[in-house]
């Protein structure tokens, strides 16, 4: 039978590459920075353009589709998931290293139907890898499959995690606990590309056994989440349980064993939902 989704997702690698270049063409300007949140969550103009850029060819092809991409939320657009097929777009995924060069940036692509997830993309523009999955179909990257790492025992695995965009003393205060719970377990390292969207593309690839964030967005992770299961992986929620991607918590990991184990030394707090109606 033929795939009711794939003219989307061959779409959606088509301007992923696309965007790619844009991005790398922006890094050889001058990168203007401005920030949303707080003082260290970032945007450039380049984040901006690189939205319209996937939203208007998306809307041309597939006029009745919606779109959740972190920019336009950050506009102030809705961001609720629905039942309706559903773009979820970070024009760039670590705008942070965008902004200094630091060479991992991706665009990542999420597609989802009825709240699942159906296709993820995720182009690592720097490193020219195109890392794809379709539901039910494996993961790849640049066409080769990908497997997560076999290895069960946490104290030979590498960890990934990022510090995030908050600042906030008690979110500050729960990230190093968590840190430090982890580290001394001990695991063989810690890791952080600054990429929620690679972060979790190396875990499919089988180089880390395991990521974790809390204060993620589901931009950062749609794409990701599915091609880690498809590379054999499993998400969790840092207090164990399913996840669920409004939540702004993650785990990924290449077995539910390194997942619970995590779970017990993650000091879990809960930012507001992506999905919250905006305060008065
Ligand atoms: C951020 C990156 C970063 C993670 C943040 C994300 P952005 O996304 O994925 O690694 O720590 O939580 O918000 O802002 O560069 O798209």
């Amino acid at each position: 039978m033929a795939d009711q989704w794939q003219s989307s997702m061959d779409h959606a690698v088509a301007i992923a590459r696309r965007a790619g270049e844009v991005v790398r063409e922006a890094l050889l300007d001058d990168r203007a920075v401005m920030t949303k949140s707080s003082s260290v969550d970032l945007v450039t103009q380049t984040d901006q353009k690189v939205e319209q850029l996937i939203i208007q060819s998306v809307k041309e092809k597939f006029p009745t589709h919606r779109f959740i991409g972190e920019e336009s939320v950050a506009a102030g657009e809705s961001c609720v998931l629905t039942d309706c097929p559903t773009w979820i777009i970070d024009p760039i995924d670590g705008t942070t290293n965008f902004v200094h060069a630091f060479p991992f940036v991706a665009v990542s692509i999420g597609f989802s139907v009825n709240k699942q997830v159906e296709f993820g993309v995720v182009y690592s523009c720097l490193e020219d890898k195109m890392f794809t999955a379709r539901r039910g179909k494996g993961a790849f990257c640049n066409g080769q499959p990908l497997e997560v790492s076999e290895q069960k025992d946490i104290q030979q695995s590498i960890v990934a995690t990022e510090f995030g965009s908050s600042r906030a003393p008690e979110a500050v205060d729960r990230i190093f606990c968590s840190l430090k719970n982890v580290l001394s377990i001990p695991v063989h390292g810690l890791r952080g590309a600054g990429t929620a969207a690679i972060n979790m593309c190396l875990v499919a690839s089988g180089c880390v056994e395991a990521y974790y964030e809390i204060g993620i967005h589901v931009w950062d992770v749609a794409a990701g989440s599915l091609i880690v299961c498809e590379a054999g992986g499993v998400l969790m929620d840092v207090e164990g349980g399913e996840v669920d991607l409004m939540s702004r918590r993650i785990i990924a990991a290449n077995s539910r064993t390194i997942a619970e184990r995590l779970v017990r030394e993650i000091a879990p707090f809960r930012p507001p939902r992506d999905d919250a109606p905006p305060p008065n």
